[in-house]
């Protein structure tokens, strides 16, 4: 019987540190649904002290999902951990994740502790959360750059106190694969109690290896969790990315010898979902989830691929979820027709005038656009979620003009509360025209991170996607708008934005900062 790999998915909570990534209640709850389609084992739903907003977010993640573990991250003291086990309280299954650095460099200068300190620090968080759940996991942040001797004191102490399983973090991406595993497997035959509990990696991408050292951690430490985001998500150059960490066990099986429970038909589903609502658009050549990571346009390919798909292909587009474009609604379909849709890609609708405010948004981008695709509608239903929860500024409408050797102009009407705004301006081009026409009125005086535009299907009919980043007052928010306008799709972009910044709950504290 081969073993099984926990997958412990932390896209909502180091994911969401990725900057500008951070997702609203409602944002996490339909991603945290689709992560348990996908079926992980458990779902990192947040960091429950950083924001009363990620508390709340948590809180409705644990209603939502019945079969993942739901967890909160914590830092390991007391008011954190009470926090995190308020949070999870409506969780079929809980997990209290609570970390500490051990690194003699995070200890001296981001915690100012000892050594000593620290190691009574944790034993004592530890047995905290232990009256609060019974499923806790314990994180030595820094864990790969911490000292052998006192890492194994650390982690044979909090096992002792009822750790169940021990995650050692590369924080800093780091990690070379064979060291990594060396590592982890040192440290297990070190601890003299390490079958108490079960060991779990977490690596992070800065040199591009989180991948390879996460699988190494399994395969020469003997670790069977690994923790991972949906395309690889996370602080700085990411995290782990799940669907290569699936798609490597399921296909390296001779090799690896180990199963896990996921469904990988979910994985580019869930990939699209994350990457529409985050605003991170992923890569074309991005293994298993990237546009071309099954797309064969060489003649000599092409050619082996007719004659037999084993000789391009290791995998199936199929198998994880890739299907052909396919035209799945038109402006004649009904109301039934899109609701089935709607249910056959698992978007579940709350209330009945939810359903009603999201068809009336079909039928309007059936009008434009004769052909709509899963995609259409996954974008029509984060505008609805948006709508739902109350934006500050909702676009209305747009008229520009743009002509060979001419300043472009925009007009943009939008909403500012519960009154109407109209502006006008001129710009570089008509995407910066429309953008300065909002600004005329927001005045946020945000800097502008980023500006990137995506087609969500193909051919020049696609919706354009935008992205915008905006950075203010410390905070870094990513707006998403679609639109087969492309100048609509930024003009909405930009106030998704800044909905955000004007929200105050979405304030958060990064889990790495001390405060
Ligand atoms: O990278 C890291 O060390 C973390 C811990 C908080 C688990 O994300
Ligand atoms: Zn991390």
């Amino acid at each position: 019987m081969s073993d099984k790999v926990i997958i412990f998915d932390t896209t909502l909570r180091d994911g969401e540190q990725s900057p500008g990534a951070s997702m609203t209640k409602d944002e996490k709850v339909r991603i945290a649904r689709q992560l348990e389609r996908l079926k992980v084992d458990v779902i990192e739903a947040g960091f429950a002290a950083s924001s009363e907003g990620d508390f709340q977010a948590i809180s409705a993640v644990a209603s939502a999902v019945k079969d993942s573990i739901v967890c909160s991250l914590a830092r390991a003291n007391d008011k954190d951990i009470t926090r995190a086990a308020d949070a999870l309280k409506a969780a079929n299954a809980k997990r209290i994740h609570a970390f500490l650095a051990t690194s003699p460099l995070h200890m001296a200068v981001k915690l100012r502790m000892s050594p000593e300190e620290v190691l009574e620090q944790a034993k004592r968080s530890i047995r905290f959360a232990r009256n609060l759940a019974d499923d806790i996991e314990f994180s030595a942040e820094d864990g790969y750059r911490s000292e052998m001797d006192f890492l194994c004191r650390v982690v044979e102490a909090v096992i002792n106190e009822g750790a169940t399983t021990i995650n050692i973090p590369d924080t800093v991406g780091y990690a070379t694969p064979e060291l990594y595993g060396e590592f982890i497997k040192t440290l297990r035959t070190r601890v003299p109690n390490s079958d108490k509990a079960v060991w779990s990696v977490h690596c992070h991408n800065d040199l591009g290896m989180a991948v390879a050292n996460s699988l190494a951690g399994v395969k020469i430490g003997g670790a069977r969790q690994i923790e991972c985001t949906i395309n690889g998500l996370g602080e700085r150059a990411g995290n782990t990315a799940l669907e290569e960490i699936v798609m490597a066990l399921r296909t390296r099986k001779d090799y690896f010898d180990m199963v896990c429970g996921i469904d990988a038909t979910q994985i580019v589903p869930t990939s699209k979902l994350v990457s529409q609502i985050t605003g991170f658009v992923v890569q074309p050549n991005k293994a298993v989830v990237g546009a071309n990571a099954f797309a064969h346009t060489s003649g000599i390919h092409q050619d082996g691929i007719l004659k037999n798909r084993d000789t391009y292909e290791i995998m199936r587009a199929e198998d994880v979820g890739w299907s052909a474009n396919k035209i799945v609604l038109g402006k004649l379909s009904g109301r039934n027709a899109f609701k089935q849709r709607l249910q056959e890609l698992g978007i579940a609708i709350e209330a009945e005038a939810n359903l009603n405010e999201a068809f009336i948004r079909f039928k309007a981008l059936a009008d434009q656009k004769s052909e709509i695709f899963d995609e259409d509608i996954i974008a029509i239903m984060s505008d609805s979620a948006a709508t739902e929860e109350g934006e500050f500024y909702k676009f209305i409408s747009l008229s520009q003009h743009s002509e060979t050797g001419e300043h472009p102009k925009s007009k943009v009407i939008f909403r500012v509360g519960d009154k109407e705004a109209s502006s006008e301006a001129e710009g570089n081009g008509p995407v910066d025209a429309s953008l300065n026409a909002i600004e005329e009125i927001v005045k946020s005086g945000a800097e502008q991170l980023l500006y990137s535009v995506n087609a969500i299907t193909s051919g020049t009919q696609s919706q354009g996607e935008v992205t915008v980043r905006l950075a203010k007052g410390g905070r870094i928010v990513n707006g998403v708008g679609t639109d087969p306008d492309i100048i609509a799709a930024s003009a909405k972009a930009y106030l998704a934005a800044l909905n955000k910044l004007h929200d105050p709950s979405q304030a958060k504290m990064n889990a790495q900062m001390t405060p």
